[in-house]
């Protein structure tokens, strides 16, 4: 989703915004501007496609002090520079993270003629028509929030005032404090190379940034607002020596892992006992750490456990009862879907638990208790470590009492699991040419089939499907040919010899199968046969990490942007 950088202060603001904007690039886009004041003027650049072609066409040595830049990932209207922001409209220059869902309307009442097809244009247009009337830019940023329909982040600079103003509605920005400088970004690793003190704007909140000082508002009144210190170790959002942040972040599940475990060791853990119903949501991956733990929920806690996609639970008709639970899942913690589906649990009466990442992201603050993973910083847009350390901290919910020892051999086992990874490469070869990939389980084992066909698809572009194994052959088999690649997880004793059999339909028809299990099964169902003799609770990550390395070398072999992948965002703000 679209990054924002301000930055104003004693240095160029130029590089600044543009190195504040690549560490924004994981959040995805597909054109980039900035605007920058010299000599009273602002001026504008912007260009289509990656970042670098608006490096390229910008003098990073201009004595600018004062700019704003934006990565753009479209919503209404095509990837074009005129599209692009920043957008300037008479007084004011600005750029929107969000949806403006009343752009219409807005434009219609102020017969703005638009240039392009963005609700962002009208935004500045209906500003600037504003500004026009009250002369006073706090003000209007004061008035707009019961004007404004939808979600923004807003970014903006006026004609004469060299200062630096946002605004803040659903749509994350934070304002980064330096020393004699000044930052706003829509996230923090955007203003890490300069300070890891920043405020968190809330809704409603809009603010007057100079180079030695910040003034936040909240409907018309100054308001104090708490310094948030972001811990890190800056390698952690560097690529250190790995090809891709992917590759990196998969690695790095050794020590997320760890560091998740060992921040709850000794700490009381919520206990959902007291519930007589669960309700887990998520979007994507997140949804799938949900289905990842559903029946052993069910299973230890003997109650209903139902997992929803954000974007459906949102909008269907509810009905909880007040004990009930509702667990929201997010790497990024600002997912509108996910997010919407919180104040919705909220309105509903029921408590409701965050699984996030993202220290002090919308979702962190939304829920009534947050529980965060300790993954670091995650750039990647396919997530890795963030998904199984939400999946860890998930199932020690349910498991932390007897089975802390078994945690901590997890940790021996996602090594072992890593050093399998040259193995794994290989077989990446035996696959990456086929255009339609499929991935066979059974109930827990088919949860986990779809992270890892999600995975495939996000970073190789292969077209791939989970399916529950018995029902393939209500229809897909008809899909499979001679080499069509089939991977099958068999870890359920129960039921395996049920998935054995659904691997020798495939099989039959010519079907390519990879079979990744911890239990005996005969040697002529597989072509590659993966052993991982490995105790059940904590199963899902292990598989979850074979699966994740396939993707990745599958998506190397074809050459694919895999820390970027095309159309896809990092953290998907807009709904
Ligand atoms: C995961 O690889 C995807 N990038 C995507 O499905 C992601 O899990 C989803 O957008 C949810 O993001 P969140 O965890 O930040 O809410």
């Amino acid at each position: 989703m679209c990054g924002i950088v301000g930055y104003i202060g004693k240095n160029r603001a130029i590089p600044v915004v543009l190195s504040g904007l690549k560490n924004l690039e994981y959040r995805g886009y597909d054109s980039a501007g900035i605007a920058y004041v010299l000599n009273n003027k602002i001026k504008i650049k912007k260009e289509k496609g990656k970042l670098d072609n608006l490096v390229d066409k910008v003098n990073s040595d201009i004595d600018s002090f004062l700019a704003i830049g934006h990565t753009r990932w479209a919503t209404h209207g095509e990837p074009s520079v005129v599209n692009a922001h920043p957008h300037c409209v008479g007084s004011i220059t600005l750029v929107h993270n969000g949806i403006i869902e009343n752009y219409d309307e807005l434009r219609e009442e102020i017969d703005y003629q638009a240039v392009g097809e963005t609700d962002s244009e009208v935004l500045a247009a209906y500003i600037d028509y504003l500004y026009k009337q009250e002369k006073d830019i706090l003000k209007v940023l004061n008035k707009l929030k019961s004007i404004l329909k939808g979600s923004y982040a807003i970014g903006l600079i006026v004609n004469n005032d060299d200062s630096l103003y946002c605004l803040r509605k659903d749509s994350p920005l934070i304002i980064g404090l330096g020393n004699g400088e000044n930052f706003i970004a829509s996230d923090v690793p955007a203003i890490l190379e300069y300070t890891n003190k920043y405020y968190i704007l809330d809704n409603g909140e809009y603010a007057k940034v100079l180079k030695d000082d910040v003034k936040v508002y909240l409907d018309g009144k100054e308001v104090k607002k708490k310094v948030n210190t972001f811990e890190f170790d800056i390698t952690s959002a560097q690529k250190n020596n790995y090809k891709h942040f992917m590759l990196k972040e998969i690695h790095d599940q050794r020590e997320a892992l760890y560091n998740t475990l060992k921040s709850y060791e000794g700490v009381v853990l919520p206990d959902l006992r007291k519930y007589d119903g669960i309700t887990i949501v998520g979007c994507g991956s997140a949804y799938y750490v949900g289905m990842c733990v559903k029946d052993d929920y069910e299973k230890v806690l003997n109650v209903k456990v139902d997992v929803e996609i954000a974007s459906e639970f949102r909008y269907k008709r509810v009905i909880l009862s007040k004990k009930h639970l509702v667990i929201v899942i997010s790497q990024s913690g600002e997912t509108a879907d996910t997010l919407a589906s919180l104040m919705k649990a909220k309105t509903l009466g029921v408590d409701t638990l965050a699984i996030v990442n993202v220290v002090g992201s919308s979702i962190a603050r939304e829920a009534k208790e947050v529980l965060y993973i300790k993954a670091g910083v995650e750039k990647a847009v396919a997530t890795t470590k963030a998904f199984t350390c939400q999946l860890l901290l998930l199932l020690m919910l349910v498991y932390n009492k007897n089975n802390y020892q078994k945690f901590t051999d997890l940790i021996k086992d996602v090594e072992i699991t890593l050093a399998k990874e040259e193995y794994l490469s290989s077989l990446a070869k035996s696959i990456y040419k086929y255009n339609d990939v499929f991935f066979l389980g059974r109930l827990r084992d088919y949860a986990m089939c779809l992270e890892g066909s999600l995975k495939l698809k996000e970073v190789s572009y292969i077209h791939s499907e989970a399916y529950a194994a018995g029902e393939l052959k209500h229809g897909t088999i008809s899909l499979i040919e001679e080499g069509t690649p089939v991977i099958a997880i068999i870890t359920d004793k129960e039921i395996a010899d049920k998935t054995v059999s659904n691997v020798k339909e495939v099989k039959a028809r010519g079907a390519y199968t990879i079979v990744i299990t911890n239990q005996v099964v005969p040697n002529d169902i597989a072509d590659v046969l993966i052993n991982i003799d490995i105790e059940a609770v904590y199963l899902p990550i292990i598989v979850i990490i074979y699966l994740q390395i396939i993707a990745y070398y599958v998506a190397l072999e074809r050459g694919c942007d895999i820390d970027k992948p095309r159309n896809l965002a990092k953290s998907v703000t807009v709904e």
